[in-house]
This record gives C-alpha cells, sequence and structure tokens, in this order.
C-alpha cells in the first residue's frame, strides 16, 4: 500500500496487469474507487482474488466504469439443472471460439471497453484466462513494420471466426446468438488509439479478417504475423481462477482467451460486458 492507493498493489511479471488485495469491491467509496480506475487505466488489468461478488455486487461494481453492453451473462459449459453440456452445444462451441485471442465486441458496432469476470466453479486443471498487451505490442513493432499497418484496417466479425471453427452461429438456438445478426461487419484501424491513455495498441484477433487493399492470403499471413508477434512473453499473463477471484480488464488495450480444459468438467464463469464509448470505440465504417 502506499500514498497514491488506499489498497495494496502488486505488479504482475508481464508488461501489464497487477494483483490487487486490501479492499471490498462491494462497496468501494468515491475516492477508492477514483484511485482503483487510475490503476485500472495503468496496469489494463486487475486481478482480486477472494472478492465473492453476489450477482448484483458484481453488476454493480461493473456499473461504476460505465454502461453496460449487458449486465450479467453466465460463461458456462453448465445448464441450469446442473448438467455439463454436450460437446456439440451451442454454448459449447462459443466456449471453444472464446479460446482463440480476442477483443470483446469488435464484430458490433461499437466494441467494449472493458469487463469484469468472476469465477463460481472452476476445473481442476486448465481453464485459465490468458490476457496479451495490445499496446506493448505495438511498442515492440518494428519501425518498418509500424509504417505497413499505419494506413490498414480489418474487418471483424463473430459468425465468421465461429464459422472457420465449424460453428454455424446463425443456427444457435439456445445461446440467443449475442453478435450473430450483424449482417455487415464493422471495420476497424489495425492501430487504434487508446481514448484515455493516448498509447496506440494493435487492434487484430480472431475476429478480424480481410484487409482492404490487400489480397486475402495476404491480409491473413499479416494477421497471423502480428498476433503471433503480440502473444508473446512479456506481454502475456495467465490467472489460473480460484473460486471467487473477480478481474476487470480494460478491452480497449487487452486481448484475452481462454485456456482449453476437459469440457466434461463444469466450469462456471460471470461475465458483465462494459460498453465502449460510440465518440471512441465506434467501428471506422
Ligand atoms: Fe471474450
Amino acid at each position: 500500500m502506499d500514498a497514491r492507493t488506499p489498497f495494496h498493489l502488486e505488479p504482475l511479471p508481464a508488461t501489464f496487469g497487477a494483483r490487487v488485495t486490501g479492499l471490498r469491491l462491494a462497496g468501494l467509496d468515491e475516492a477508492d474507487f477514483a484511485a482503483l480506475y487510475e490503476a485500472w487505466l495503468e496496469y489494463g488489468l486487475l486481478v482480486f482474488p477472494g472478492q465473492n461478488l453476489s450477482r448484483e455486487e458484481q453488476v454493480a461494481f461493473a456499473s461504476r466504469f460505465g454502461p453496460l453492453e449487458f449486465r450479467l451473462a453466465p460463461i458456462s459449459n453448465v445448464r441450469e439443472d446442473g448438467s455439463v453440456r454436450l460437446p456439440d452445444d451451442d454454448w459449447v462451441q462459443v466456449l471453444k471460439g472464446n479460446m482463440g485471442w480476442h477483443c470483446d465486441s469488435t464484430y458490433m458496432p461499437v466494441q467494449a471497453k472493458g469487463a469484469v469476470f468472476t469465477a463460481h466453479i472452476v476445473p481442476a486443471s486448465g481453464g485459465e484466462t490468458e490476457w496479451a498487451d495490445m499496446a506493448a505490442a505495438f511498442e515492440a513493432l518494428s519501425p518498418e513494420m509500424r509504417a505497413r499497418i499505419a494506413p490498414l484496417s480489418a474487418y471483424h466479425s463473430l459468425r465468421r471466426s465461429q464459422a472457420r471453427i465449424g460453428h454455424d452461429y446463425r443456427k444457435s438456438t439456445e445461446h440467443g446468438g449475442y453478435g450473430a445478426d450483424v449482417e455487415t461487419p464493422p471495420l476497424r484501424p489495425l492501430v487504434k488509439t487508446h481514448p484515455e491513455t493516448g498509447r496506440p495498441c494493435l487492434m487484430i484477433g480472431r475476429h478480424a479478417f480481410g484487409i482492404p487493399g490487400l489480397a486475402d492470403a495476404e491480409g491473413e499471413a499479416l494477421l497471423d504475423e502480428l498476433l503471433g508477434h503480440a502473444c508473446q512473453p512479456p506481454r502475456v499473463w495467465t490467472h489460473a481462477w480460484a473460486p471467487g477471484d473477480a478481474v476487470i480488464w480494460d478491452n480497449r488495450r487487452l486481448m484475452h482467451r481462454a485456456r482449453p480444459w476437459d469440457l466434461s468438467k463444469p466450469r462456471v464463469m460471470f461475465h458483465s460486458r462494459i460498453a465502449g464509448d460510440p465518440a471512441t470505440e465506434s467501428a471506422a465504417a
């Protein structure tokens, strides 16, 4: 704990992220929240062990960061009756899709600002969440690559990224198909300036495809090259969950993915998605 922060903040051994203890997220006063928000902008990912937030507390905490894109969604392979979903289940297909690097809602007209994610039931092994720092990734690019990608954009589509893993998202009934009804994929620049820190960030990930001005194969090769460069130590961090953990990440700076686990084992997480500001998170077209 230092004079600046009313809680204990331990930076993670990566270019981003911090573990935060010594505070209760439910019931933060304004001054503590202001300090926490500043830490969130600085570190991009804050990990809070042992918070055991109720659903209402999670939504209330997420809402302090801005309007919500959605309040609380179970990210789970467990049905309401407690049975584990089968491999061909729509929800399991979505969970498999989440195992590819991505930013949330880049396939929507307005991409997300961030997310609060909490663990409720976790498998004994696997099922971690991993993040990657796209501000540090941009800074580590060669001047030649920076110049090459500066004028480029890519389309983003969830329907397409799910199709690449064999999931027809349009037919999804039980899941609801959030994001599958976007008919015109948004176009987003490969380099996006963070609206609050001013840092340029790479905007890539599994939803990105089709760079205008490049042949398909050339565009795919470039996106693969950027992804391979970006998601390497020290720009990645993996969190092994314990029930009761909460995190908040900055979706404008970090990509994330779930790590695989034995899908016959239950994993129940809750996700609250903070809406992007349309002034800064809207697609270019
Ligand atoms: Fe996600």
